[in-house]
């Protein structure tokens, strides 16, 4: 029989109540990841002044381990430094939702790819590259 997936009370609070959800106006820069075995995908909207994030939004479209990361990821960068920022892992991201279970260890890592490639993008001077 299947193993029931147990998550933590504040990821089933992030997955229902996802803060900074939705698409931004103007942003200074935008990455977009898929997950290609679940096809899961999340964009991460970035407004960056000075090099800080000044603002960020997200939108996923899958999983509730995947909205929760994405969601408690955007409150962690705001206010940090591009560079901070970058170097935000996944590992983070799951520790902060006081744990993710290991088989969907997988699930935070479409928004760290998501706020990374919007990092390179802003580093290219681009908003978003057409390739994604
Ligand atoms: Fe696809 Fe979670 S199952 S991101």
């Amino acid at each position: 029989m299947a193993e029931a997936i147990k998550f933590t009370e504040k990821t089933l609070d992030y997955a229902k109540n996802p803060r900074n959800q939705g698409d931004m106006a103007d942003p200074t820069a935008i990455g977009e990841v898929s997950n290609p075995d679940c096809g899961d995908s999340t964009i991460i909207y970035l407004k960056v002044e000075d090099d800080i994030i000044k603002d960020v939004t997200f939108e996923t479209f899958g999983c509730a381990a995947a909205v929760a990361s994405s969601s408690i990821l955007t409150e962690m960068i705001k206010g940090k430094t591009v560079e901070e920022a970058y170097k935000m892992t996944e590992e983070a991201v799951a520790e902060e939702l006081g744990g993710l279970p290991e088989k969907k260890m997988h699930c935070s890592v479409i928004g760290v790819e998501a706020m990374r490639k919007a990092i390179e993008n802003y580093r290219n001077g681009v908003v978003s590259s057409d390739e994604d």
